[in-house]
């Protein structure tokens, strides 16, 4: 297993909308493995693959407290929803930043399992909102797009300084390396 590299906003590569998976085999355990790896290491509840730059539509979730319920999504897609909620979200390619969000509250989600099995999920809370969260990654879009073009402005002004001050840091970091 490996831990993949989590991309953040604004890198334009968070925008590209990821393609279908076309057959479930070792090499796609492998992403599902790592993706999994890479959500608990930065303690995220869920991890969309066009967030690791991988361009396939693959959703991986934890929204449990005890982190034992991961759950994998593949190819999802919303066939029902019911009612709205708004909720406090943030993400890991958009760090310190959280924003309420209004979504469905109830959906039905199908999709492939890892094992390539369809399945239907009936989700509701904070599941809901998190699938939903991971369904807009897959297709290019961030929590933040929902929000004023001011507010986005300032988000993406303060964390472009705080990438560039990290990336000062670690230039002078002697001995470096990666
Ligand atoms: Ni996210």
């Amino acid at each position: 297993m490996a831990l993949l590299e989590i991309l953040n906003f604004p890198d334009p590569r968070l925008r590209r909308p990821a393609r279908p998976v076309e057959g479930v085999d070792d090499a796609l355990h492998r992403t599902v493995e790592d993706m999994f790896e890479t959500m608990y290491e930065a303690r995220g509840i869920g991890l969309a693959a066009t967030q690791v730059n991988i361009l396939k539509q693959i959703a991986v979730i934890d929204v449990s407290e005890e982190r034992n319920e991961p759950r994998c999504l593949i190819n999802p897609r919303i066939v029902e929803r019911e009612g709205e909620e708004s909720r406090q979200e943030g993400c890991l390619s958009v760090p310190g930043v959280f924003a309420n969000v209004l979504r469905a509250e109830k959906i039905r989600v199908e999709a492939l399992d890892r094992e390539g099995q369809a399945m239907t999920l009936d989700a509701d809370g904070l599941l809901a909102i998190c699938i939903q969260h991971e369904i807009d990654h897959l297709e290019g879009k961030l929590f933040i797009d929902y929000l004023s073009p001011l507010k986005r402005q300032r988000i993406e002004k303060k964390l472009l300084k705080v990438q560039k001050a990290e990336r000062i840091d670690s230039a002078s970091r002697p001995g470096h390396a990666g």
